[in-house]
């Protein structure tokens, strides 16, 4: 999923249907929770639109042109970039195992789509630092269709990924996006008036012409060069605006959860750095991460369109925000800078946890 040609012709567009955007929710008929028709409005910002196909008529980039991005003294050729997924930062990340950098037919490389160091753009995942039983379980539950059927096409490609995958290749991939270091890349900024803007090859970019517009009930993450982002350059950061009021609201649901909804803190810690509890498992860090992605995530739990055992309780969680308050949690998550490794999870919320969610 790197150069904008190739990002057009590595997924197969299967265009948001009518189907997922009417799809009935889990929680139709609780007057709190998201509407269907709120969700199918922020799918409008959460999930990427594809590029058309590329035209075959369009003047070719010359193949000797030299490739550059910020911060980086290595260089590619046109064609030397066409032909593989770039590394732009060699010490970033430990040895890349072939089935990251280059993929094994029919599986294709993960740097593709999640760039080769595995920070990923908004419209994929960060995978940096991942625990490795949460990737593992990630792409069982592709491989099964229990992650993403039904619904968009960005979800599609993972899971023929995950299918095409072999064992050992599999193993290879956990082994090393579990080691890659996360870095945060997204500051959040709250804005009542943002920059209009438009997709291009799967993120959000601002229109030419300088115009902006109310925010509204959305977050919109942009990259802050789209150049680097175009050239699969890990490093690019991005700035997500969300609205007024948002990380202050966000912390609180965080914190105190919202209405029947739990604390995220009770399960995801207290810097959301993620944690492992008992009766429940592996529960991933959103800390710093794509607010983008975390929003995504939540409408595709509120949607029930994640259906392995291990997502049940966030499927309850989910069924029970609004829009807005998605919105604010996926602000304040993104803001959220880790701190610690160890994630600290305090004995009050543990025992929430205990009578609300285990059975
Ligand atoms: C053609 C594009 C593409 C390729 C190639 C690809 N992925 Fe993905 N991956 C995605 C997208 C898109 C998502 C986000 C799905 C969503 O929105 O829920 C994703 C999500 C994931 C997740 C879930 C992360 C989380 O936080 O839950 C994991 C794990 C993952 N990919 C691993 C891999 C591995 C390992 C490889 C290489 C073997 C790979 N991917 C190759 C597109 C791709
Ligand atoms: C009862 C425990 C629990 C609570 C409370 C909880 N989560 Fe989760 N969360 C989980 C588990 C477990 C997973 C992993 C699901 C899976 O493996 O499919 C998860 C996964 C997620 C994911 C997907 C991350 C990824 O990398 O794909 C997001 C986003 C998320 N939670 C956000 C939240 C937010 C926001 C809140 C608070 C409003 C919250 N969670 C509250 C247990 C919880």
């Amino acid at each position: 999923m790197r150069t904008p040609s190739k990002l057009s012709l590595a997924i197969t567009a299967t265009i948001l249907t009518g189907m997922f955007a009417a799809g009935t929710t889990a929680a139709s008929g609780h007057g709190r929770s998201a509407s269907n028709a709120s969700i199918a409005a922020a799918e409008a910002w959460a999930f990427p639109v594809f590029p058309p196909p590329p035209d075959p008529h369009a003047p070719k980039p010359n193949p000797d042109s030299v490739l550059h991005v910020t911060g980086s003294t290595v260089t590619y050729t046109q064609a030397e970039f066409s032909d593989t997924n770039p590394d732009w930062f060699p010490e970033d990340h430990p040895p890349v195992p072939h089935i990251v950098a280059d993929g094994r037919k029919p599986a294709r490389a993960c740097a593709e789509c999640h760039t080769i160091s595995g920070a990923g753009v908004p419209a994929t995942a960060t995978l940096d630092s991942l625990p490795k039983a949460y990737i593992r379980a990630q792409l069982a539950a592709f491989q099964a269709g229990e992650r993403g059927m039904g619904g968009p096409a960005t979800v599609h490609d993972m899971v023929d990924e995950a299918r095409a995958l072999s064992p050992a290749d599999a193993q290879q991939a956990i082994d090393y996006f579990s080691a890659t270091q996360f870095v945060p890349r997204v500051r959040v900024i709250e804005a009542a008036m943002v920059p209009k803007t438009h997709w291009k090859f799967f993120v959000r970019v601002p229109d030419t012409d300088g115009a902006r517009e109310p925010i509204g009930d959305r977050i919109i993450e942009t990259p802050v060069d789209f150049r680097d982002y175009s050239h699969a350059d890990g490093h690019v950061s991005y700035i997500a605006y969300v609205p007024p009021g948002s990380i202050a609201h966000g912390a609180s649901i965080a914190n105190k959860g919202a209405g029947a909804a739990a604390a995220c803190e009770s399960c995801h810690g207290a810097h959301l750095e993620g944690s492992n509890m008992p009766g429940i498992g592996v529960v991933p860090p959103l800390a710093g991460r794509s607010p983008t992605y975390i929003a995504r995530e939540l409408i595709l739990f509120h949607l029930d369109r994640r259906t392995d055992p291990a997502a049940a309780p966030m499927r309850v969680e989910a069924a029970q925000l609004t829009v807005p308050e998605m919105v604010a949690v996926a602000a304040y998550a993104a803001s959220v800078r880790p701190e610690s490794a160890r994630p600290r999870v305090n004995a009050a919320s543990r025992a929430w946890v205990r009578q609300h969610v285990v059975q």
